[in-house]
């Protein structure tokens, strides 16, 4: 028996020295001294023995066990560092790599466009200011001056809602609402959605944006209106862009122009995108109409002003040189990125 128990020590430590991992371990110990192992075997076979035996090799076994265990301690510690090491090494995380790329939204080109203008215009002294989109057919055409009888209020020309409401076909009741709202001296601009039933193509859609200027006070005149359309175009296109006052008719104002800018794009040399004009109307323009004032309760005698409209969508065409309406609605991140 006892040359069993060296035998089997021996041989175990051996084993012990040779395991690979902390798992190889477990199981060489469950092995040699577990409740079902090997010596516990070996101390049932001790009832064999005589009795004076017996205490020698109680010794002996629980000697062996001792050294097993602490042989087995020590090999577990160290394989456990290894295996640590190890989980260490495979889990390191290089901190100088560059992290995955974020891409950052930018403004939409039209939204460049407007911050733009509406700069322009505040920095003027303007305040800016909203008004329904669903709206009153009284602040759309009526307080307008614009008549029963008008082809806008055609039901091909403007959406409506009911019989006194429509989706607004200009930003204009929005200086009727200020109008009747406000004293003079009166100036804001108005930007926002407008309607009109027009099918969509590359110059048309049924939804566009407008911003409306308004001025009332005492002794404005048509010199005014010219030399802020003036700073406007020099501010918003770069110095050399000129305006052009075309005699034209809204029922809303009186004298009323249409307005051209030089084309940027040619410099007024005359091209494709201006017709070889060196031209490009971009707004609807005039001295608000005595009769509109009187109706919303501003004395024409005391006050005169001008109103302005232009297209948002025209404005962004012309600064990026756009050749196409349909750009600016579809969303295509290969367009929109180049605007930021
Ligand atoms: N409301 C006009 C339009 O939509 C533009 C305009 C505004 C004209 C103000 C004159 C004065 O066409």
């Amino acid at each position: 028996m006892e040359k069993m128990l060296r035998e089997m020590r021996e041989r175990v430590m051996k084993n012990i020295e040779a395991a690979g991992g902390t798992g190889a371990l477990e199981q060489i110990r469950v092995a040699a001294l577990g409740k079902k192992g090997e010596l516990t075997a070996l101390l049932r076979g001790m009832g064999k023995l005589p009795p004076e035996e017996r205490p020698k090799m109680g010794q002996m076994v629980n000697e062996v066990r001792a050294a097993l265990e602490a042989q087995l301690e020590a090999r577990e510690k160290l394989l456990a560092e290894r295996e640590k090491a190890a989980r260490l090494a495979a889990e390191a995380i290089d901190v100088t790599l560059p992290g995955p790329e974020r891409s950052a939204g930018s403004l939409h080109p039209m939204n460049i466009a407007l911050r733009k203008m509406v700069d322009v215009f505040v920095g003027m002294g303007y305040e800016v200011v909203e008004g329904p989109e669903v709206e009153f057919d009284h602040y759309n055409f009526e307080l307008l001056n614009i008549p029963k009888n008008h082809p806008a209020r055609d039901a091909q020309d403007t959406f409506y809602v009911d019989d006194n409401i429509v989706l607004r076909t200009h930003t204009s009741p929005v200086q009727a609402r200020i109008m009747t709202t406000r004293k003079p001296p009166i100036r804001v601009i108005c930007p926002g959605r407008v309607y009109r039933a027009d099918e969509a193509d590359a110059t048309h859609s049924p939804v566009f944006h407008q911003m409306e200027g308004l001025v009332i006070d005492e002794n404005i005149t048509m010199g005014d209106l010219k030399g802020t359309l003036d700073e406007f175009a020099r501010q918003m296109f770069g110095e050399g862009i000129r305006t052009r006052f075309r005699p034209s008719f809204f029922p809303f104002t009186e004298p009323s122009a249409e307005v051209d800018l030089t084309c940027a794009n040619c410099k007024g040399e005359g091209c494709r995108m201006c017709k070889g004009t060196g031209w490009i109307e971009v707004l609807g323009a005039g001295m608000v109409n005595p009769h509109v004032l009187e109706m919303c309760g501003i004395d024409p005698q005391k006050y005169s002003g001008f109103a302005f409209g232009m297209g948002v969508e025209r404005m962004t065409l012309l600064k990026y040189n756009i050749p196409n309406l349909r750009y600016l609605y579809e969303n295509d991140l290969r367009f929109l990125t180049q605007y930021r």
